[in-house]
């Protein structure tokens, strides 16, 4: 063998341990912790399969949902949204993405790669769109589907409404598919009532599981949308009808091995819903909404300013601030991060270098976490930078 064993592996495991106040992933309750510190059990063990049953009424209850087809898709969110591209769209099918940041431009790449006619009507940045531009785009445009996220972690905007944007999608026979990966738990979402086909989520933000395993849910609209595709689902791994198989969606066929499922992340996932389940997504939802309140105060108590002007635009989950004139953000971060093992993110996509992410997200939307990373972010931004606050909420 030419290749020898690398030093680095004799090197001890190094995990930091970080106050996770990014757009995700947020910290893990110690009950997660330690589930994901179990043996291994085989993907299709009886207990296994009593675990995905858990799960999968988990996820009804989350989403407030009723569907059958509801189960994970072995990958992140980003992998919800490939599959839920892949499964939904055949060649030349229109499909429409709402943008209020960088993922509606993200899931139309992806589509656009399943040779789907994509269209995009953007807002203005640092807004929501509002039900007439979707209605006059859907009108305009007459797509097979419609995405939209839900909160875009880019920009921090939430996307209201969603309950009249399903019966605009219903009227006109539009698959109507809301990513709810940086949301779900901490901002209401009813899927069922709101008339929404297909929904996806991520664990590794309110949740507070680990990344890599998607919750996901499919009403039969969106089913019947795939069972009658002219082509095959493009891509075996990522095939609806062949996971919902494996997680026993459809009660009157057998379970069939699809993949080789982690059940590591199944424990972790499995008592992160029931933390949620404990709780109550009412009432983690208010924990949510009231963290975020107190945070954008302390924001604009310290002079700075909210990236999303209208507060009924803004997402409680992840809370993006304008980075000052004159401030480098990276500086700012980096000091957070070097003294305080603080994680307080910079932009992404079209707010690249313009604002901060702070993320309110599980375990991390607490009132004692709203307090601290507001000190560490006047600190750093003190220590790294010239910049002089002012109290405008008293101007
Ligand atoms: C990931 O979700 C991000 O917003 O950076």
């Amino acid at each position: 063998m030419e290749v020898e064993p690398p030093q680095s592996l004799k090197k001890p495991l190094v995990v930091v341990e970080k106050t996770m106040m990014g757009p995700g992933p947020s910290n893990y309750p110690q009950r997660v912790i330690d589930a994901l510190g179990k043996q291994v059990m085989g993907h299709l063990h009886k207990e296994t399969c009593e675990i995905m049953d858990d799960i999968k009424e988990g996820i009804q209850y989350i989403f407030q949902t009723k569907n059958e087809i509801t189960m994970c898709v072995s990958a992140s969110g980003h992998g919800g949204m490939d599959a839920t591209m892949c499964n939904l769209l055949e060649e030349n099918d229109v499909a429409l993405f709402g943008a209020t940041g960088h993922w509606g431009h993200r899931a139309a790449d992806m589509a656009k790669r399943y040779g789907a006619d994509v269209r995009i009507l953007e807002s203005e940045l640092g807004k929501a769109l509002s039900v007439d531009e979707i209605k006059s785009a859907i009108e305009l445009h007459k797509p097979v589907i419609f995405f939209l996220a839900h909160c875009d972690s880019s920009t921090g905007v939430v996307q209201s409404y969603l309950g009249d944007i399903g019966l605009i999608c219903r009227k006109h026979n539009v698959i109507f598919i809301v990513d709810t990966v940086a949301s779900l738990g901490g901002i209401d979402f009813l899927m069922d009532e709101w008339k929404i086909d297909v929904a996806y989520t991520g664990s590794q933000k309110c949740l507070g599981a680990p990344p890599g395993i998607t919750p996901i849910s499919l009403n039969d609209r969106a089913m019947f949308k795939i069972t009658s595709r002219k082509s095959p689902v493009k891509v075996y791994y990522w095939d609806f009808i062949l996971i919902a198989t494996y997680w026993k969606c459809f009660p009157s066929e057998q379970r069939i091995y699809h993949h080789t499922i982690s059940v590591t992340l199944l424990y972790g996932l499995r008592e992160a819903l029931a933390i949620m389940a404990e709780e109550g997504l009412q009432s983690s939802i208010r924990r949510h909404t009231s963290c975020s309140f107190k945070l954008q105060q302390g924001v604009e108590k310290m002079g700075l300013e909210m990236f999303v002007k209208l507060p009924f635009h803004r997402a409680s989950t992840v809370n993006a601030i304008k980075v000052p004139e004159g401030v480098d953000w990276t500086k700012v971060s980096d000091y957070a991060m070097n003294k305080y093992k603080l994680e307080i993110s910079g932009g992404l996509g079209p707010t690249k270098g313009k604002v901060w992410r702070i993320g309110l997200l599980g375990l991390n939307a607490s009132s004692e976490k709203v307090d601290l990373v507001l000190k560490i972010l006047k600190e750093s931004i003190e220590n790294t930078s010239d910049f002089i606050f002012v109290d405008k909420s008293k101007m």
